[in-house]
């Protein structure tokens, strides 16, 4: 334990995992969770969920997915402490410590902040002025304090730990630069060298794009665009072979259009080099079949997802199994957190008089 670096890494538990995170995110996680240099924490954010107020039922029901889901894919609790946010009580009396340090200014210049807040308000421009929109609201729509603040919070998770490297994805870049930040004027401030500042992690090579299946540029949550681990073979399929394509090239070494070269890149994942390869050149001498591409596609990302899904399936069942496992990756997380809760708040003052 003593001089392995810190991995910490978290998903919102917001939905059923799609193959974004999987190639995103959940690869990584099994990288670095078999390198022996790494003590590796895992966890479900519950908290960061409730910022666009979900469900409860839901949201306990997404926390279960998500956790089995792990663990299917191969998340192991004997490797890596897994556990849920909420359960590290101590997450939140430092996020109320750490937002004494934090600027509402820096919180509202944040992009994910104001592509939420445009939601929220149901602004759809870009350019539109959402500071005066956000404080001269009157209507019940509103943008919560929760998600201003979305940035402590996950500022806290990494901080708590002390967490040295952050795999996460290009969108959450900004989140992780605030938190160097504040990792920096605390410890300034105080004049302490107390946390480190964490960065960002990759195992090298081209960033991985996992784009969708409906010609845009990424796999998200929304319907049409997404294969998820849990998907059913006869569902998978039907999702794939109802890709967005175009009308096929009608010349020789034609540029390839977006939704083709999604299906591409989708491939360059899940398939061997040599059928990738096949496709292309059948793409430049135009004799493709897009069915046939997608025939292929689907059945090699069956070769990944369908074993994924049948320990889902096993693991659904098992909840003694599941609780087990969060109990242990609570108490593991909560030995590092409280220790830091503790000295965060002698750095700050706030000791006790009994
Ligand atoms: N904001 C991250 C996301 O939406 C989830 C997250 C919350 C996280 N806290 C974190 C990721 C701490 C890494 C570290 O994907």
């Amino acid at each position: 334990m003593d001089n392995k670096e810190i991995v910490l890494s978290g998903i919102r538990a917001t939905g059923n995992l799609h193959l974004g995170n999987y190639y995103g995110a959940l690869s990584k996680f099994l990288r670095m969770q078999d390198d022996e240099k790494y003590d590796n924490l895992f966890f479900i954010a519950d908290l960061h969920a409730l910022t666009t107020n979900p469900d409860p039922d839901q949201l306990h029901a997404n926390v279960k997915n998500i956790v089995t889901e792990y663990l299917a894919a191969g998340l192991d609790p004997e490797k890596s402490t897994i556990f849920v946010q909420s359960d590290v009580p101590e997450v939140s009396e430092m996020y109320l410590l750490l937002n004494m340090h934090v600027g509402i200014g820096e919180l509202m210049r944040t992009a994910s902040f104001k592509d939420k807040a445009r939601k929220a308000l149901g602004i759809k421009s870009d350019s539109e002025d959402i500071e005066h929109e956000i404080i001269g609201n009157e209507t019940n729509k509103r943008v919560n304090a929760g998600l201003l603040t979305y940035p402590t919070l996950m500022a806290v998770d990494i901080l708590i730990q002390k967490a040295h490297k952050v795999p996460v994805g290009k969108d959450q870049e900004q989140h992780l630069e605030l938190t160097r930040r504040f990792a920096r004027r605390f410890n300034s401030f105080y004049g302490v060298d107390y946390f480190p500042e964490p960065v960002n992690f990759d195992f090298g090579g081209k960033p991985v794009k996992v784009p969708g299946l409906d010609g845009s540029g990424k796999m998200g949550k929304s319907e049409g665009n997404c294969i998820y681990l849990i998907d059913e073979e006869k569902v998978l399929r039907k999702k794939v072979m109802r890709a967005m394509t175009d009308e096929g090239p009608k010349e020789m070494n034609s540029p390839v259009s977006l939704p083709v070269q999604n299906l591409f890149s989708l491939m360059e994942l899940t398939s061997s080099h040599e059928v990738l390869q096949q496709f292309k050149d059948a793409y430049a001498d135009c004799s493709i079949r897009y069915g046939d591409l997608k025939k292929q596609l689907a059945e090699d990302i069956l070769k990944v997802t369908l074993p994924i899904r049948e320990r889902i399936i096993e693991l659904q069942n098992d909840d003694a199994y599941i609780a087990r496992v969060l109990r242990q990756g609570a108490e593991r997380a909560r030995e590092r957190a409280s220790v830091t809760l503790r000295e965060v708040r002698d750095i700050m003052g706030i000791r006790k008089f009994y």
